[in-house]
C-alpha cells in the first residue's frame, strides 16, 4: 500500500508515503535529530548529543504495537535522464524525509512522533503524514505533546482540533534535600515481588488488573502494552497499598533516573508518592521527569527535593479531555 506521491514543484524529486518497516528506524532516527536539533539551536538550546538506543528501543516498541500508525515518507531516487522509471517504487526510493507515528489505547488516539527533515518543512507533508494516520480514528479523541517553543506544530495540531491544554515541566537533578515520602499507612509493593509470586500467577493477574483499572481511572484507557515495555526497559515499579490492602496508586523509577508514570487514586497522594519514588533508588547519573503542571504536588515536591526546571515546558493537546493529569503522570512525551 503506497499513498499517492505528492507534488514536486521545480522538478524537486516526488515523495510518497509508505507504512513504516523496522529497517528504515536508523533512517528515522536521523530525522527526528535533523528536525529537533534545526530548530532548537535556533531557541537557543545546545546541539543535541546522538544518544540514539533508547529512542530506536522506543520506535521499535510503537512500530510494533501500532504498524498501522506508523508511515514513511520517502523521496524518489533521481534516475539519470531518459532512464525509464523503475516499476518496483521500492527500487526507486530515495532517503526518508519525514516519518510519523500515532498509537491507538482504547477511545484514545495519541499522535506519538512527527518529524519532517528541515529542508522539507512548511511544504504541507506533515499534513499529509498527520491526514495519513488519522484516517478511520474519527470515532476517537485525539491528544499529543508538543513542544512550546514550536509553533509549527501547534499551529497544525490545533487545525486538527489538537489544542495545546496543558503545560508539562520537565525537572532534572539529583535530591539535595530530603522531602516527604508515605504515610504511616500506606505501603509500597515492588512489581518484582508480585511477579515472583507463587507460581499459580496470581501476582501477575492481580497486578496487570490493578494496573488497568487505576489507567482507567486516571489516565482515562488501560495500556498494559506500555507497561510492559517498561518493565523491559528496567524501570521499577512500586504498587502503593493502603493498610486493608486496597490499591491506591502505582509508581515507577528507574536506575537511568527517568521518574514516572504514576497514577494515583486521590491527588493527596501524588506528592509523598514522588518522595517515596525519590528516595526508591539511586540513578546512575541525576533525575528527570516530565510533570503536567495540573500534577502540582509532584511538581512542588521536585523542587523541594533540589530538582529544578530544565528547557522549554511541553504542552499536551487534545480535542477532548479524557485524562485527569492531576492524578497522571504521562512515561514520556511519546507515550503517556
Ligand atoms: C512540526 C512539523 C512536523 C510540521 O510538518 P511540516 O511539513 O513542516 O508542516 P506543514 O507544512 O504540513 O504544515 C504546517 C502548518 O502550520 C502552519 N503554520 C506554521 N507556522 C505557523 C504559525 N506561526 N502560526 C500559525 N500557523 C502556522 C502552516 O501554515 C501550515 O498550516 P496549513 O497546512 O493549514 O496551511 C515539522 O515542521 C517538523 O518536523 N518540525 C521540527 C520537529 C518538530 O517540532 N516536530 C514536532 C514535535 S512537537
Amino acid at each position: 500500500m503506497t499513498a499517492a506521491p505528492g507534488g514536486a514543484p521545480g522538478g524537486a524529486p516526488a515523495i510518497r508515503l509508505r507504512p513504516a518497516q523496522p529497517g528504515d528506524l536508523p533512517a528515522c532516527v536521523g530525522v527526528w535529530h535533523a528536525g529537533l536539533t534545526e530548530y532548537g539551536v535556533r531557541v537557543g538550546r545546545p546541539e543535541m548529543p546522538p544518544t540514539f538506543g533508547p529512542l530506536l528501543g522506543l520506535l521499535g516498541h510503537l512500530l510494533a504495537t501500532d504498524p498501522d500508525g506508523f508511515w514513511v515518507a520517502v523521496a524518489d531516487a533521481p534516475h539519470p535522464a531518459g532512464a525509464m522509471a523503475a516499476h518496483d517504487p521500492a527500487s526507486a526510493e530515495g532517503p526518508i524525509v519525514a516519518f510519523v507515528s500515532a498509537l491507538r489505547r482504547e477511545h484514545v488516539w495519541f499522535l506519538s512522533m512527527l518529524f519532517v527533515q528541515p529542508a522539507h518543512q512548511e511544504r504541507g507533508l506533515g499534513r499529509r503524514l498527520l491526514a495519513q494516520v488519522l484516517a478511520g480514528a474519527d470515532d476517537a479523541t485525539h491528544a499529543t505533546c508538543t513542544d512550546s517553543a514550536q509553533p509549527i506544530s501547534n499551529a497544525l495540531y490545533s487545525r486538527f482540533g489538537m489544542v495545546p491544554r496543558l503545560p508539562v515541566l520537565e525537572l532534572v537533578g539529583r535530591p539535595e534535600r530530603p522531602v516527604a515520602g508515605l504515610p504511616d499507612g500506606i505501603r509500597a509493593v515492588p512489581f518484582d515481588l508480585l511477579r515472583a509470586g507463587p507460581t499459580d500467577g496470581a501476582g501477575p493477574r492481580r497486578l496487570a488488573a490493578a494496573l488497568d483499572r487505576l489507567d482507567r481511572g486516571t489516565l482515562g484507557y488501560a495500556h498494559p502494552q506500555d507497561h510492559a515495555y517498561l518493565g523491559a526497559q528496567g524501570r521499577l515499579g512500586y504498587l502503593y497499598e493502603s493498610g486493608d490492602g486496597s490499591v491506591v496508586g502505582y509508581g515507577y523509577a528507574s536506575e537511568v533516573g527517568r521518574l514516572g508514570p504514576i497514577a494515583v487514586e486521590d491527588a493527596i497522594l501524588m506528592g509523598p508518592v514522588m518522595g517515596h519514588l525519590l528516595g526508591s533508588v539511586r540513578p546512575a547519573g541525576a533525575f528527570s521527569a516530565w510533570i503536567p503542571g495540573s500534577a502540582s504536588a509532584a511538581v512542588a515536591t521536585l523542587l523541594a527535593a533540589g530538582l529544578r526546571l530544565e528547557d522549554f515546558p511541553a504542552l499536551v493537546c487534545w480535542d477532548r479531555p479524557f485524562a485527569d493529569f492531576e492524578r497522571y503522570v504521562p512515561i514520556t512525551l511519546a507515550v503517556l
